[in-house]
């Protein structure tokens, strides 16, 4: 096979892919690109030198970085490459602590653990309040500025975080109308927008933000890679000191690999309208599993109820009767991946904080979260699994109860 040839979809035949929130499979132009990029190592060198293998090195960098401006309607001086979503949501806490240091910073509970780490680490920290569905009111924030700016001093907070879409419950943010808040207050606005990207457009000055940062691996790029997105003009000073690189705003050499991986994977989501078309595919099979989720008795849609308030791609399940462990076990054996809020299914300590937040019960939640390279079949093998799962070990349950029934040591 030509190793330029895109490679079919990542997701084995005999496995069902459910799991795109925590990572996507790599997309087969971003893997074109990565490998074209491997034949030409030995003719590369560092972006910021003046030979030719540096300045070959540079317009590979300065291409990848015009793909992921374009994608996002900014342009590319505004676009400064990370390693994650988590460093450019870093740099932006540090970035806004700095400018204004000792006053708060702004969020709510179902921020990702990220920002919510960076933020507490940097500042004191205000919990904005959200609803059962996990959504922050614009005028809730609007009467936390006014209280944080109470003592008088300007600005009355460094930063406010306003995630897009919410990484667990897939919730829609009203983030417009908060940055408009943010701005009549003065105050740098940043919103994650890695739970989003990939999944829906993502229109940087649309959404009036100041800072916004996105995750290459959720959306089907290497991971390793990320960026951090500035308005025009806004100038903040870098949290990774050292070399001049990214107009010294992020010290270290570039991750070329990983910026032309992320360049080709934003370029294969296409325009506004074919990344709208795809938003609707993924609604439309998530559809489908929530049918099918809801068809088996005791299992509700924990969060957003409405699908045209979630994000395209996120169902967050509530199961009565049955731990979160066992299901995913069980689902796994049935070829199906997916995900849970609860401790024991993942290396967090303690259960999410995102559904503690909107008052569930974490330990008996299932996160589906479908992407680019979904399809039906994938949702049918889910449809096909999951009321016997489910059932199965409701059974074994009520046996397990059962003092006449098969307990252990009978
Ligand atoms: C909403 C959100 N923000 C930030 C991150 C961190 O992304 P990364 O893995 O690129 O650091 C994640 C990843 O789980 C996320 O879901």
């Amino acid at each position: 096979m030509d190793p330029r040839t895109p490679a079919p979809p990542a997701s084995s035949p005999s496995r069902a892919y459910l799991d795109h929130a925590s990572t996507a499979p790599l997309r087969p132009e971003a893997i074109a690109a990565l490998r074209d990029l491997l034949d030409l190592a030995g003719q590369l060198g560092d972006p910021g030198r003046l030979h030719v293998e540096g300045r070959t090195a540079r317009d590979l960098l300065e291409q990848a970085r015009s793909q992921v401006a374009a994608w996002l309607g900014v342009g590319s001086r505004q676009v400064v490459f990370t390693s994650s979503a988590t460093e450019a949501i870093h740099s932006a806490v540090h970035g806004a602590i700095t400018r204004a240091p000792g006053r708060p910073i702004l969020l709510a509970p179902v921020e990702h653990s990220a920002v919510q780490r960076a933020s507490a680490r940097a500042a004191p920290t205000v919990a904005l309040p959200v609803d059962r569905r996990g959504r922050v009111a614009p005028e809730a924030v609007a009467e936390a500025l006014e209280r944080a700016g109470a003592d008088g001093e300007q600005p009355a907070a460094a930063l406010v975080h306003c995630q897009l879409v919410n990484h667990e419950i897939g919730t829609l943010q009203p983030v417009a109308e908060v940055a408009q808040v943010c701005r009549r207050a003065g105050v740098l606005l940043h919103v994650d927008a890695a739970a989003a990207a990939g999944h829906l457009p993502v229109a940087f000055e649309e959404l009036g933000a100041d800072l916004l940062s996105v995750s290459g691996h959720k959306l089907g790029g290497p991971p390793g890679i990320g960026c951090l997105v500035l308005r025009r003009g806004l100038r903040l000073p870098p949290l990774l000191l050292g070399g001049d690189q990214e107009r010294a705003r992020r010290a270290g050499l570039e991750n070329l690999l990983g910026a032309v991986g992320l360049g080709a994977a934003v370029a294969a989501l296409g325009d506004r309208r074919a990344q709208q078309d795809e938003a609707t595919r993924q609604r439309t099979l998530v559809a489908t599993l929530q049918a099918a989720a809801l068809a088996v008795p005791g299992v509700q849609v924990l969060g957003e109820p409405d699908p045209d308030q979630r994000a395209p791609h996120l169902l967050c399940l509530g199961l009565e009767g049955v731990e979160a462990e066992p299901v995913l076990l069980a689902l796994d054996q049935a070829g199906v991946a997916c995900h849970s809020g609860s401790s024991c299914a993942s290396e967090a300590l303690a259960p999410s904080p995102v559904l503690a937040a909107i008052g569930v019960d974490a330990d008996r939640s299932l996160r589906l979260s479908v992407g680019w390279s979904t399809t039906q079949d994938e949702v049918a093998a889910f449809t096909r699994a999951f009321g016997p799962a489910l059932a199965r070990l409701r059974a074994l349950r009520a046996a397990l109860a059962d003092p006449d029934g098969p307990g252990p040591g009978r």
